[in-house]
């Protein structure tokens, strides 16, 4: 295709007011040609007429290349001034081959294996006529009954930061001249996960201190790896939804931040300013997103029925209007669109680069990596000679576990436990009981047969989980224990046959109270995507060893949520064991306050020794490093990976601060009878805080450090910072 030699300048002034207004406006592909594409929110009449249709810049929720390719065609054909448009989908864990869901990554405590695996879904997109993805979702998490805990990484600060950082680098590549990259979006700007009660759609109010601490760390780490765009969230903050917040939008992203990336505001979020009842009509709602700074309107039409009103009025410049434009513009150079509008997109390269078996290795590599261990008397692995495998529970044979947000993914390219299990162990007899379901409708008719097979085997897999469409978007729970009749399911099973595993499926923590006094041992897939019965067998039968360890904490009951390791001491700390009860302290009646299973917990089938920690020094000045050495051993049988986590404390500062805080971490892989010494630097910056008037930065004092995980500490020192 012949290189368009394009000036942008000249080309915006050629452009009439409402051909700019088009470049802002972004609607659902089946605007453009009738289909039968899935909407993620309400369509509709959304009070635009064919004739505006082909000023529109872009679209999202394409069906395929092949309609990418005919929209963008008839597009050309009938734009004055053939301005390509640019194609967005929800690429959020892999495209055709399905990856872990991201908080499953974040157990992987895995930078390179995210990058890696994140760039293989980028090749996929690209060739399938993506441009840009809306991911890497990177809301701060506390709360199991939202279901959109699945789409991040961590409720770690830390660990979201350094893994979002690696998605936008796996997307990005080289630049987004390169045809197999994306350009990203960092979203949901910003207080999300704070959603009250953990209902989706909920307001939030957060403090200063807290979003600043917490919730704002990671957009920052995005924009420092390069993100191109950002998506306000759709909860009100502080009473104001972020789409024309001015203190997120306009002192925080813009001023300081110096973001000067396209903006675009969520499915519809400009229309529900009306809902919300922050703006009386579209023309209000126009004014306040635009004001603050929100480029592209998605599925709404507030910027193309009002903008120009605006303008004419002088409400707006022109001026402000090109700036934003401009960013659009110089978004689609930057992919390279007006050079070859479908970035070299078609149907022969999508089925070439889309499933292939390397891809397919990446996926079951990640989904090994991810899976974590959650308990084991010694159960699991199983033997390899094993020769009655009974395979019981919903997700026994069920391919339905690729996860919410598996874009252009398949339920039947999925590898079910069934098959992979079949596949590893070709000799055993396999007999497969569903007996109920992963949903609330569970019955116990089928426990009978379950019962008679668990009897049989001699190893029994219960497959247990939530359904995938429990978690994501709008699927928010009061309840997260599992769903229905499997904690019967799990107590009837294990009473009869003491050799049983319970094989998790599932896009967010959950009360697994039942399943652990009755279950010998568990292992947690999440949901692994295309190649996760392959990996749940190797892992199973010890072909491979488990490694993840849980980037989230798993309450005891849902009345802990919102909970994470990272608690305060509070005035009145606990000091009585777990689960005894103290009047006028902070604890409660009927629960303990810890979690069932702990952030960073994760068992192996092998041993660690954590030997020593040796500090470079006791005390440091400021801007000076730190070394920290640790040395660990491998102690058992198997070679196995294990993460070794850096915990601080500060003991005392001018704002109040968590009894633990993940420091740094690194995952290594040891032989048996190897040590290894690992060195973590520790920067000043990286002790930093939201100090009691506002600004960040260290304070000078006493630190702890700890080796281990959540709670559960090895190692132990201390050093001062002058
Ligand atoms: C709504 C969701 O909140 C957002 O995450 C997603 O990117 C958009 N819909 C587009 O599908």
């Amino acid at each position: 295709m012949a290189k368009r030699q394009i000036n942008l300048k000249k080309l915006l002034s050629r452009m009439t007011i409402d051909e700019k207004i088009g470049q802002l406006m972004q609607l659902n592909a089946d605007f453009f040609i009738n289909t039968d594409a899935e909407a993620t929110g309400p369509v509709g009449n959304i009070g635009i007429n064919a004739e505006a249709l082909p000023l529109v810049g872009s679209a999202l929720n394409f069906h395929g290349v092949n309609e990418m390719r005919a929209i963008q065609d008839k597009h050309l054909a009938s734009d004055p001034n053939k301005i390509p448009m640019i194609f967005m989908m929800d690429v959020i864990h892999g495209y055709r081959t399905i990856i872990p869901i991201p908080l499953a990554q974040g157990c992987s405590f895995d930078p390179e294996l995210v990058e890696e695996a994140t760039r293989m879904t980028s090749r996929e997109a690209a060739s399938g006529g993506i441009n840009v993805t809306f991911t890497p979702m990177v809301d701060y998490i506390r709360d199991a009954r939202w279901g959109r805990v699945m789409e991040s990484f961590s409720e770690d600060v830390r660990l979201n930061c350094i893994l979002a950082a690696a998605e936008v680098r796996g997307f990005r590549g080289d630049g987004l001249s390169d045809r197999e990259s994306l350009a990203t979006c960092a979203k949901h700007f910003v207080g999300y996960g704070a959603v009250e009660a953990g209902r989706d759609y909920n307001l939030t109010e957060l403090s200063e201190h807290a979003l600043r601490q917490y919730y704002l760390p990671s957009f920052k780490a995005c924009i420092d790896a390069g993100v191109d765009m950002i998506m306000p969230s759709y909860n009100p903050l502080n009473g104001i939804p972020p789409v024309c917040n001015p203190f997120i939008m306009k002192q925080i992203l813009k001023k300081e931040w110096k973001f000067n990336g396209v903006v675009i505001s969520d499915y519809n979020a400009i229309g529900e300013l009306i809902r919300h009842g922050v703006a009386e009509n579209k023309k209000e709602a126009a004014r306040l997103a635009f004001d603050c700074g929100c480029t592209v309107e998605m599925m709404s039409t507030a910027y193309h029925n009002h903008l120009r009103e605006l303008i004419e009025e002088g409400v707006f410049t022109e001026k402000q209007l090109d700036c934003e434009v401009m960013k659009v513009l110089k978004l689609k150079k930057a992919l390279g669109l007006f050079d070859d509008p479908y970035r070299g997109a078609s149907e022969e390269l999508e089925a070439a680069v889309c499933l292939t078996p390397e891809n397919r290795a990446i996926a079951r590599r990640m989904a090994r990596e991810c899976a974590v261990l959650l308990k084991n008397d010694g159960t699991l692995p199983f033997s390899l000679d094993t020769k009655k495998i009974a395979l019981i529970g919903p997700f026994a044979d069920s391919n339905e576990i690729k996860g919410f947000w598996s874009c252009c993914g398949k339920d039947e390219e999925c590898v079910s436990v069934a098959e992979g299990v079949r596949a590893l162990m070709p000799n055993a007899e396999i007999r497969i009981v569903p007996a109920t379901t992963p949903k609330i409708d569970g019955n116990t008719d089928g426990f009978p047969e379950a019962i008679e097979a668990a009897e049989w085997a001699d190893a029994v897999v219960l497959c247990l989980g939530e359904h995938q469409k429990y978690s994501g978007e709008g699927n928010s729970r009061t309840d997260i224990r599992l769903p229905g009749t499997q904690n019967e399911l799990c107590t009837a099973v294990c009473a009869v046959n003491k050799n049983s595993a319970v094989l998790l499926f599932n896009g967010r923590p959950l009360d697994l109270c039942a399943i652990d006094a009755a279950a010998p041992a568990i292992l947690d897939m999440f949901f692994p995507g295309s190649e996760g019965g392959n990996a749940a067998a190797e892992l199973l039968f010890g072909v491979h060893n488990p490694c993840g360890k849980l980037s989230v904490s798993f309450p005891k009951s849902t009345g802990q949520c919102p909970i994470t390791y990272t608690r305060i001491s509070t005035g009145r700390p606990k000091k009585k064991p777990e689960g005894v009860h103290e009047s006028f302290i902070s604890n409660y009646i009927d629960c303990g306050n810890l979690p069932l299973f702990f952030f960073g917990q994760g068992l192996s089938y092998t041993e660690f020794r954590y030997e020593s920690m040796t500090l470079s020094a006791k005390e440091i000045a400021p801007g000076e490093t730190l070394k920290v050495e640790i040395t660990l051993k491998n102690t058992g049988a198997r070679t196995g990976k294990e993460v070794v986590e850096l915990y601080m404390r500060d003991r005392f500062s001018s704002t109040v601060r968590p009894l633990q805080e993940l420091l740094a971490f690194k995952k290594i892989e040891l032989a048996p009878s190897e040590s290894r010494t690992v060195t973590f630097e520790i920067e000043e910056s990286m002790l930093a805080l939201v100090r009691a008037d506002g600004t960040v930065g260290s304070e000078s004092g006493e630190f702890d450090l700890m080796v281990g995980y959540a709670d559960h500490f090895v190692l132990r020192d201390s050093f001062t910072l002058k």
